[in-house]
């Protein structure tokens, strides 16, 4: 999504007021959901992702002209986080993002500023909430020391600060939200854009049950460590179905995306990251007119995201309403 600058006004006394003009900086960053490949993409699997430009995360920089020193203010209501650097936990994202670009452009001191966070993507629920933050702040301070940034960088420098919330994540959260664009991504390789061959649409459910990333893919690395092999057949399966999916999308199969969306789920649910409220929602999506269906990001918690037709889509709604799944969101891939 485009920056843009709110213009505003800052009087400074030197012999006389002196009006500077300092434009503060606007990010917005979207949200993502993984449609294939969530878990085996840490083990070196394809996956695909795509954007969900209808959430937002919004990422004010307001240079701070009048701090005598480098002063750094975070103010994140949405989660209720605020205060300067010192205030912070010293494993904040802004102490990192911080440190990052002065190790990164090997810059002194960072002009004081403050900086306002606030989302539309729910946490903990498998939507991208972090990674549009991490990407939202680089861009912002990008901006903020003039650097003009190639979305290749930005998306390396957000990748960073997504190591922060979790040990070892594959990069394609931050590698989707930075590009805006549905990929199949594979770890440490370049990602490539897909070209849907006819419109997708999807339906995003929340189970409103908060999953953290970093818990659950803790969880399979253990799990993985003990029994290795029926592990690694999960996640070579996965990357099967996921090869598959990308000609799907490029033909524009709808039939036969929505068929490997469950059976990617069903596969999740071997790995043990399901749970009875996801089986639930994918089984009354897919008995009442959906295409496919499955639990999308790490999972125990989050979102299922459906496949479905354009028409089927109000109906869809009012019976996941009538169940008591009330919060959902929509997006659709096309060809650009
Ligand atoms: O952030 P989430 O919950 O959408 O999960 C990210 C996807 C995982 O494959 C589970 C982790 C990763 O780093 O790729």
């Amino acid at each position: 999504m485009g920056n843009r600058g709110i213009d505003y006004f800052l009087l400074v006394y030197v012999h006389q007021p002196v009006l500077i003009h300092m434009p503060a900086i606007l990010v917005h960053t979207i949200g993502k959901s993984i449609l294939f490949g969530e878990h085996a993409v840490v083990y070196g699997q394809p996956a695909i992702a795509i954007p969900i430009t209808n959430l937002r995360t919004r990422v004010t920089l307001t240079p701070d002209l009048k701090a005598q020193t480098p002063t750094y203010h975070y103010d994140a209501p949405d989660i209720g986080m605020q205060g300067t650097l010192d205030d912070l936990p010293h494993d904040h994202i802004l102490v990192e993002a911080l440190r990052v670009f002065r190790e990164s452009f090997s810059i002194k001191s960072i002009p004081s500023f403050k900086l306002h966070v606030s989302s539309s993507i729910p946490v903990a629920a498998g939507l991208g909430s972090s990674a549009s933050i991490s990407v939202g702040i680089v861009r912002a301070i990008a901006q903020h020391l003039g650097l003009k940034l190639p979305v290749e960088r930005i998306n390396t420098l957000a990748y960073q600060l997504e190591k922060l919330h979790h040990g070892n994540p594959s990069g394609i959260d931050n590698t989707v939200i930075s590009y805006e664009k549905p990929l199949y991504y594979i770890r440490d390789q370049a990602p490539q854009f897909l070209e849907p061959g006819e419109p997708f649409h999807f339906l995003l459910i929340n189970s409103a049950i908060h999953s953290l990333t970093s818990r659950v893919v803790d969880e399979v690395r253990r799990a993985w460590e003990a029994t290795p092999i029926p592990f690694n057949a999960l996640f070579h399966d996965i990357g099967a179905l996921t090869a598959q999916a990308r000609q799907a999308i490029t033909k524009g199969n709808q039939v036969m995306l929505g068929q490997l969306m469950t059976e990617n789920h069903h596969l999740l649910q071997k790995m043990g990251v399901s749970l009875p409220s996801l089986d639930d929602i994918v089984t009354l999506c897919n008995d009442n007119g959906a295409l496919g269906a499955k639990l999308c990001g790490a999972g125990k918690g989050g979102n299922v995201i459906a496949l479905v037709k354009a028409d089927t889509i109000p109906s869809l709604l009012q019976t996941l309403q009538s169940a008591g799944w009330t919060e959902t969101y929509q997006t659709s891939i096309s060809k650009k």
